[in-house]
């Protein structure tokens, strides 16, 4: 009998010094940082340099890596002229997964020998930073034609969270709301073996190019059950209304066995160590915007699923919320996700690239016996 580990449950396929999860002591280290440490320190940029090169930037690093992604920010007449052709009401991931395959056509052009197409390690450095630079303009515009707003450029006095804020709402956002933002990015930033890293890990094992690996990323990453399940919290918020109405609303969501999105996880199974710095992000953004009722449904949810089910808030849970009130738009959550793990996505192509071995698993048949076409005669 074959032992099938379905959902590679428990199967560690190989090693990585991107980032260390143990569920035991509830932490997450990015190259050995603690990710709240990085959270309540760092600016994304930094976080960013940390996964690909393995440390934190100097003052010379950080500006530099900071004047790549200032150049370019703006968004590419390709990638303009690509997501316009999409229906706006196409859902945003597609958008994504679109533009990044257009980055790619554009930056591999003239690699015309297959053999050639993965690139060396310093080019798919710069391929990685560069492909991180464009995507929150990507996000962005795509909230914005679909509310039927005009383009913002981007600006240059402005750091990367700022400015992701500034293209998408045309305004300069306040510092809290700033440092939510830039907090999310960082715990969204890269999480090991996960779906979506683990496909483009996979593609990146056939040794085809970086672009490859991130748009297969994205398609994972839509998925309910993973990155998808941001936007699905706030669906869940919205069906239910308020704090009061929580107790008969999961009465009826548990008597269909329906599956509560934000809550569980693969690995974390006493609670997601990325949730309560997200919280914390969340609490400064109910002050803030002075929504006392988000977070009595927030917390009512959490109170009650977790007493009946034991199931604790995964990092979508707080996020979610946390975008609402920022002033996205529900179908942009999932985009913010890719424009934040997209550099864990980089940082594990290369990896994989540094120590390849073809990922190739088994299955076992299940399908009929061998059986013939009728009327087939084999080659004298
Ligand atoms: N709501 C209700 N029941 C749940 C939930 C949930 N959110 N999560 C797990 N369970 C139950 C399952 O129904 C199952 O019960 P059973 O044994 O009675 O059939 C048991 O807990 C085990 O659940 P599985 O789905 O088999 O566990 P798995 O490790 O495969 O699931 C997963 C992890 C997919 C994340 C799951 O918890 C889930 O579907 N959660 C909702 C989606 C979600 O929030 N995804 C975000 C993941 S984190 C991220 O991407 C940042």
């Amino acid at each position: 009998m074959t032992d099938i580990k379905k959902g590679l449950a428990g199967v560690t396929v190989d090693e990585t010094a991107v980032s260390k999860v143990n569920p035991e002591t509830n932490s997450l280290l990015y190259r050995g940082y603690p990710v709240q440490e990085l959270a309540a320190t760092q600016p994304f940029e930094a976080v960013a340099y940390l996964l690909w090169n393995g440390e934190l930037p100097n003052g010379a690093q950080l500006a530099e890596l900071r004047q790549v992604e200032r150049a370019h920010r703006a968004l590419t007449d390709d990638v303009r002229a690509a997501i316009d052709l999409l229906p706006t009401s196409a859902h945003p991931m597609d958008e994504v997964r679109t533009a990044v395959s257009v980055i790619g056509a554009r930056e591999t052009a003239g690699i015309s020998n297959v053999m050639d197409a993965v690139g060396t390690p310093e080019g798919n450095l710069e391929r990685s930073v560069r492909l991180w630079a464009q995507l929150p303009a990507v996000v962005a515009y795509g909230q914005r034609r679909r509310r039927g707003d005009e383009l913002v450029e981007p600006r240059d006095d402005l750091d990367y969270s700022a400015n992701f804020l500034w293209m998408t709402f045309g305004e300069v956002a306040d510092a809290v709301v700033v440092d939510a933002f830039n907090r999310s990015m960082i715990l969204y930033a890269e999480h090991s073996f996960n779906a979506s890293t683990f496909t483009a890990r996979v593609i990146a094992s056939t040794l085809s190019d970086l672009y490859s690996a991130v748009v297969g990323a994205i398609g994972a990453l839509k998925g309910p059950l993973h990155g998808g399940a941001n936007e699905a919290v706030l669906h869940v918020f919205t069906e239910i209304g308020s704090a009061a109405d929580v107790g008969s609303w999961l009465d009826a969501a548990l008597a269909e066995k329906r599956k509560i999105m934000g809550f569980g996880h693969r690995v974390y199974k006493r609670g997601d160590s990325r949730v309560p710095t997200m919280k914390a992000a969340l609490d400064t953004l109910v002050a803030h915007y002075d929504r006392p009722d988000v977070a009595a449904l927030y917390d009512a949810l959490e109170a009650q699923f977790v007493e009946r089910k034991g199931i604790y808030p995964n990092l979508d849970y707080p996020s979610g919320p946390a975008y609402d009130l920022m002033g996205f738009d529900t179908l942009t959550f999932t985009p913010l996700f890719v424009a934040a793990r997209v550099t864990g996505w980089t940082a594990h192509v290369r990896e994989q690239q540094a120590s390849n071995a073809l990922i190739r698993p088994l299955s076992a048949y299940v399908g009929p016996d061998e059986r013939h076409v009728e009327g087939y005669v084999p080659d004298a």
